[in-house]
């Protein structure tokens, strides 16, 4: 294993606790404040811990964090990048004043290790700090892709084992395409090194289910490297961007990690304090490799550097996310086939999405028959399955004991949108039928739903003198006779919506129009085909 590069600061660290020290460590956190972790300090807990954050060997004291703020550097003058204390809320910091440590636990309360308090400080802005020396119980609990998650000293151990010397580190955040393949290699040519992928996988949020594609298209970039000579060890940590001291950090964890060089692209400043990047990397002994940006020339049928090219070919998110939303094809260069697959199963074109449809408006207004119209239309559609979560039905089944304040309009409004928005998920169908009176609650839903797929908003816009001489009920009758309180129309409001995407009124309209109306709609948005 010698032949590796030390790692930074000489020492790999590792905060893990053997069993019977572990033990211990548990009793003791019985008697100390608890402070759960969000998931990016978990992330933080768990690189310091195996040793990825060398030569930290907990969350930063308040001399190592000022000093690192102010010059890059710990209090011992160690290059180190990030302030990487414990922040905590002010109840927790009112608790650990008087303690020793604290139990720091994940967010369903499993206790994962315990922080000696060496320091607790607020900041100049008002933040609480938390800083010491880490005893790690258990690391955080990681369910997913763990064959490709490795301890630097378990990665060190493979890679000696291989044989590797020179090793270029490349820490990619977003998913990888041929250009960027293409730089990588074209990098690798010029440093004669193997590759070592550290892709900032970021914590798993259960609601980011593109992590898990991003993923598995790191996997997909590695296959297309030899087998020999590449591999592959997820970083749970993301978001730290393009700045000098993001990269400063990445140096520092791919040496950890064994690299000798980091692959990287142009940083958002070429200094770091005023001192040129490079200049850095080298007193960390790691030698910075930049990455050239690539574009597809037809004319030499190969990727070139951009800078020498101008007229290459590049592809943007934005035309990328275009082209998959309406089916359309990308070039061949664009990306690898296993790639293209995982993006068309992650991004389905409108048409192969899940939608919610959703009717607003007053008590008697049609919304009911429109939605069971559309019910049946959907149907017979064939295709996918469509769940009718209509105001009384909802009223019976999920919120059976919610009354009409505008409190508990709101939650009721907040629930359907949670149904829809996993009938939508999961690319079915959602008719929803409230009144949900208030533009608030019902763009919340709007938020919520078409972050999943297509959110369509119908006002069932039928003057309240029509519900009320309808009146199907009794309800208007009871309400002006002021047997029914906060009645929507008589005796609370109604904000109508701005700008729905469907605008009925069914005093001119019937229901069977007004379903063809709304599938139209859907039609011209691509929703149906
Ligand atoms: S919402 O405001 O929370 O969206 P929702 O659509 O679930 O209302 O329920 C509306 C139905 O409840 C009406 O169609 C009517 O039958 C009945 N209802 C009973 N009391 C009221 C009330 N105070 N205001 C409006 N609707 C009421």
């Amino acid at each position: 294993m010698t032949q590796l590069a030390p790692p930074h600061g000489g020492e790999l660290v590792s905060c893990q606790l053997d069993a019977a020290a572990a033990a211990t460590a548990r009793r003791a956190a019985a008697h100390l404040p608890c402070c759960t972790l969000d998931p990016r300090r978990l992330a933080e807990l768990e690189l310091i811990a195996s040793g990825a954050c060398s030569p930290l060997r907990g969350f930063l004291g308040r001399a190592d964090h000022e000093a690192v703020q102010q010059s890059a550097r710990l209090a011992d003058g160690t290059p180190w990048p990030l302030p990487l204390s414990l922040p905590l809320d002010e109840a927790t910091a009112a608790a650990a004043a008087d303690a020793p440590g604290l139990a720091l636990c994940d967010p369903e309360g499993a206790l994962l290790a315990l922080l000696e308090l060496a320091d607790l400080w607020r900041d100049a802005a008002g933040q609480w700090w938390a800083g010491g020396p880490l005893q790690v119980i258990e690391p955080p609990h990681r369910y997913a892709f763990n064959h490709l998650r490795f301890t630097p000293a378990e990665l060190r151990q493979r890679l000696a084992r291989q044989g590797w010397r020179r090793i270029a580190a490349v820490l990619p955040e977003a998913t990888v395409h041929r250009a960027g393949r293409e730089a990588i290699a074209d990098a690798l040519r010029r440093c004669e090194a193997n590759l070592l992928l550290l892709p900032l996988a970021g914590e798993a949020d259960p609601n980011d289910h593109h992590h898990f594609t991003r993923v598995r298209c790191h996997e997909h970039l590695l296959a297309d490297f030899p087998e020999a000579t590449s591999a592959l060890c997820l970083l749970p940590l993301g978001g730290l961007g393009n700045g000098p001291r993001a990269l400063l950090w990445q140096a520092i964890v791919a040496r950890n990690h064994g690299a000798t060089h980091l692959l990287h692209p142009p940083p958002a400043e070429p200094e770091l304090l005023g001192r040129p990047l490079a200049d850095w990397l080298a007193e960390i002994g790691v030698e910075g490799v930049p990455l050239r940006t690539m574009g597809w020339s037809a004319t030499h049928s190969r990727f070139v550097p951009l800078a020498d090219h101008h007229d290459a070919a590049t592809l943007d998110d934005a035309e990328l996310h275009h082209r998959l939303e309406h089916d359309l094809p990308l070039p061949d260069w664009f990306t690898l086939p296993a790639i293209e697959a995982e993006l068309r199963a992650a991004h389905p074109p409108r048409h192969r999405q899940g939608f919610t449809i959703f009717l607003t408006g007053l008590s008697g207004a049609g919304k009911s028959t429109i939605a069971k119209a559309l019910w049946f239309k959907l149907r017979a559609l064939g295709g996918r399955d469509v769940t009718l979560l209509d105001g009384d039905i909802v009223r019976r089944h999920l919120s059976s004991e919610l009354g009409f304040s505008r409190a508990h309009r709101d939650l009721n409004i907040q629930r359907i949108a949670f149904v829809a928005s996993e009938i939508t998920r999961h690319g079915g169908i959602a008719i929803c039928a409230p009144i949900a009176p208030y533009t608030a609650s019902r763009d919340q839903a709007r938020h919520m739903i078409s972050a999943v797929g297509g959110f369509i908003e119908v006002h069932v816009d039928t003057p309240l003198a029509v519900c009320e001489a309808r009146d199907r009920k009794g309800l208007y009758a009871r309400a002006r006779a002021g047997q029914i309180a906060n009645f929507t129309g008589i005796s609370d409001p109604y904000e109508p919506p701005r700008q729905p995407e469907v605008r009925i009124d069914t005093s001119r309209t019937s229901a069977n129009e007004a379903a063809n109306q709304i599938l139209l709609k859907l039609e011209s948005l691509g929703y149906l085909r």
